[in-house]
């Protein structure tokens, strides 16, 4: 009965496109899962869309769309990463497909049953003007701690203090900008805190299946403050309405907290998944020998060894084996992550810029290991160990002996080996478990430099035996052969070994060496008396240059941008000369007589209010402007107009020519500012 095993990654979540976070993990457990399936083991690898919670729903209003059309348009563009860096998931499925809808109502109602949900009255910010209760990440205010303003409600970033949202000074929506009020409503709660819950956990957390690092951290969790009370708070499963997600059975208006239908996804990704291909997803789940692992990153433990297995336990269903934590990935030592150049590694520009992703999926394996460590991209250590490691010691050794056995024997290879080459397989096969214990380790980099010592050992042959000079002298053909054909069987080896690394590289090396696709299990056998095909180029050397392309700054706009060049330069103090203010738009009205201005009302925080008139009558209906904020220049001398004094002038964009693209777009600085705040 070959190993069977239910294998996700963490559900990003649907609000953007990857980012090489993203597919780190992604590359982490298709190495894993490739290795497993090489090893002969039945696999279902599958993942999704999270698609549900405030932020997503927030994004899609702003985006003028439906939150269902705004993730499908997410949805749509996943397909160009995962199959550009060979991501082989058998399904990619969304947590607002209709399998999650049911498997999330189905745990929860189970929960319910074995008495683990409770209902309790909450207080929480309300935002009158948007009619909707506030997600923590949603209100801003004052530090209560040190002060700082536009401060998040659950810490702050300058003084790192951690605080309840009612704890802020002068809190606003980050939405409205207006005061949020409190208001209380009922929420839904998992009693986590239920002894029954609390000595499972302890018992599920601690029994070795986490890694050790982990364990300990959860440990902590565990313990009782100093009031006794026990360390495992209960969990707030429930949002009110409007929310995107799934509505909480017997409670109209009500939803599930993203969290509790987002782990949720896995199972309804399975389900999909085995329908697909006839299988009864009962009956695959209740296999006794079954082996279900999550792959997620070190910012989501908590959800993945407490909630989801106690909710999968609570709920009558199987719980998790494993749950494989990694660090995280910065770039070039953080250093090029800054907003203005994007995200550091654009995954999308990588392939875009034809680098081959197999390079990326080598060196992420040469860093990557069992432990929850942060890892680092650096580019000149990227180019290196391609360089140096997949084209100079492994590749090569295919082209150094394939040229002459061509040439030379017809593309076949000799049946006997030689004495130092049976002894040189012999010691690269002996490798094999060594090497299968650290892939299923997930000790990938230790792998590597396993697999390139490997590579060495070759090379120090060919070195020892230089096949150019057995090439020149008569009568040492039969030495040739043998030397040639020990580099085609240590090839085949070293191959295989990297096959979950670099599958597409292993296919065409399998089409060269005229071999069926490799098993973990051919590291026994020999290819024997065996004709290879004709060598083809298999790997480049990494193009500095195009790496270079990749993070650089995207190209430099068209001479004329938005159909006027540049201004000239000016000094930073000129700049300042000019008084930017954000200002609230209280009144909006047409002007008799004109069709090209309107007269607006403004609140820059003045105590008084300015009129200001605008020639964006074409542009802007002025019920819909009253209440947004925009930029007003507050230190514009007055000026007589025929309509009145103009106290200012708001800013808006458009084209030099409104013929060549029409369109004036008022500005409007982003959630959360607020009248009288300076724009500089
Ligand atoms: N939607 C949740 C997960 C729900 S799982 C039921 C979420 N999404 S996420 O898009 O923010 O993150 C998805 C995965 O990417 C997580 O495992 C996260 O740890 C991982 N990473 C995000 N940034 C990362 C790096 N910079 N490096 C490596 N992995 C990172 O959390
Ligand atoms: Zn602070």
């Amino acid at each position: 009965m070959p190993r069977q095993l239910f294998v996700t990654t963490a559900l990003p979540y649907a609000n953007g496109p990857f980012h090489i976070g993203h597919i780190m993990e992604y590359i982490q457990a298709d190495i894993w899962v490739r290795f497993q399936r090489l090893r002969g083991a039945e696999v279902q690898f599958v993942c999704a869309d999270d698609a549900h919670g405030a932020p997503i729903m927030i994004a899609a209003e702003k985006a003028g769309q439906t939150p269902q059309q705004f993730v499908a348009a997410i949805a749509a563009g996943r397909r160009r990463y995962l199959d550009g860096f060979h991501i082989a998931f058998d399904h990619w499925h969304s947590t607002d497909a209709p399998e999650n809808h049911a498997l999330a109502r189905e745990i929860y109602l189970a929960l319910r049953k074995n008495e683990l949900i409770d209902v309790r009255v909450v207080e929480q910010f309300y935002d009158p003007d948007k009619g909707m209760f506030l997600p923590d990440r949603f209100i801003k205010g004052e530090c209560p701690n040190c002060g700082a303003p536009d401060q998040y409600g659950d810490n702050c970033e300058v003084c790192g203090a951690v605080y309840a949202p009612t704890d802020l000074k002068r809190p606003y929506s980050a939405l409205s900008g207006a005061t949020p009020v409190l208001r209380s409503s009922e929420h839904f709660f998992f009693r986590l805190s239920d002894p029954r819950c609390v000595e499972f956990l302890e018992a599920w957390t601690q029994d070795g299946r986490l890694q050790p690092e982990v364990a300990n951290k959860v440990r902590e969790w565990f313990k009782r403050d100093e009031a006794g009370q026990p360390g495992l708070g209960d969990w707030d499963i429930s949002r009110e309405a409007p929310y995107f997600g799934i509505e909480i059975p017997d409670a109209p208006g009500k939803y599930f907290y993203v969290w509790l239908d987002a782990p949720v996804g896995y199972l309804a990704a399975l389900k999909a998944r085995l329908d697909a291909i006839g299988v009864d997803f009962d009956a695959y789940l209740a296999q006794p020998e079954l082996e279900q692992v999550h792959f997620i990153g070190k910012d989501i433990v908590t959800f993945h060894t407490l909630f989801w297995p106690a909710m999968l336990k609570f709920s009558g269903r199987k719980v998790p084996d494993r749950v494989h934590v990694h660090g995280f990935l910065t770039v070039n030592d953080g250093e090029k992550m800054s907003k203005s150049r994007g995200t550091g590694l654009s995954p999308l520009r990588y392939l875009e810029l034809g680098l081959d992703p197999q390079w990326l999926r080598y060196y992420l394996a040469a860093k990557l290991n069992g432990h929850v460590e942060d890892i680092d991209f650096n580019a000149q250590d990227f180019v290196a160990r391609v360089d140096a490691d997949l084209v100079g010691k492994y590749v090569n050794i295919a082209s150094r002996a394939a040229g002459f056995l061509h040439k030379r024997f017809g593309g076949r290879l000799s049946g006997d080996l030689g004495v130092e080459g049976r002894a040189l397989l012999d010691g690269l096969r002996a490798q094999a478990d060594a090497l299968a214990a650290l892939y299923e380790a997930r000790e990938f980099g230790k792998a590597m430099r396993e697999v390139m010592a490997l590579a060495d050992r070759v090379n120090a042959y060919v070195d020892q035996h230089k096949p150019w000079e057995l090439a020149r002298q008569a009568g040492l053909d039969a030495a040739l052969h043998d030397v040639c054909s020990v580099c085609i069987e240590a090839f085949r080896l070293l191959t295989l070994y990297l096959k979950p690394v670099l599958p597409a590289l292993a296919a065409q090396v399998e089409a060269f060496l005229r071999v069926e696709p490799l098993h973990w299990a051919d590291h026994q056998r020999a290819l024997g008396a065996h004709a290879i095909g004709e060598y083809r180029h298999l790997m480049q050397r990494v193009d500095a240059q195009r790496l270079d392309a990749l993070f650089a700054a995207p190209p430099a706009p068209a001479a004329a941008p938005g159909g006027e060049p540049i201004a000239a330069e000016i000094g930073v103090d000129e700049f300042f000369k000019t008084d930017l203010r954000v200002a609230r738009i209280v009144g909006a009205e047409r002007v008799p007589g004109s069709t090209k201005l309107l007269r607006l009302t403004l609140d820059a925080g003045e105590g008084r209010h300015r009129t200001v008139f605008s020639g964006i009558a074409a542009h802007h209906a002025p019920e819909q402007l009253v209440g947004r904020l925009t930029v007003l220049v507050a230190n514009l001398a007055p000026r007589k107009m025929k309509f009145g004094v103009s106290e200012g002038m708001v800013l808006a964009a458009s084209h030099a020519d409104e013929a060549a693209e029409p369109g004036v777009h008022l500005l409007e600085p982003g959630p959360g500012a607020r009248p009288g705040q300076r724009v500089r």
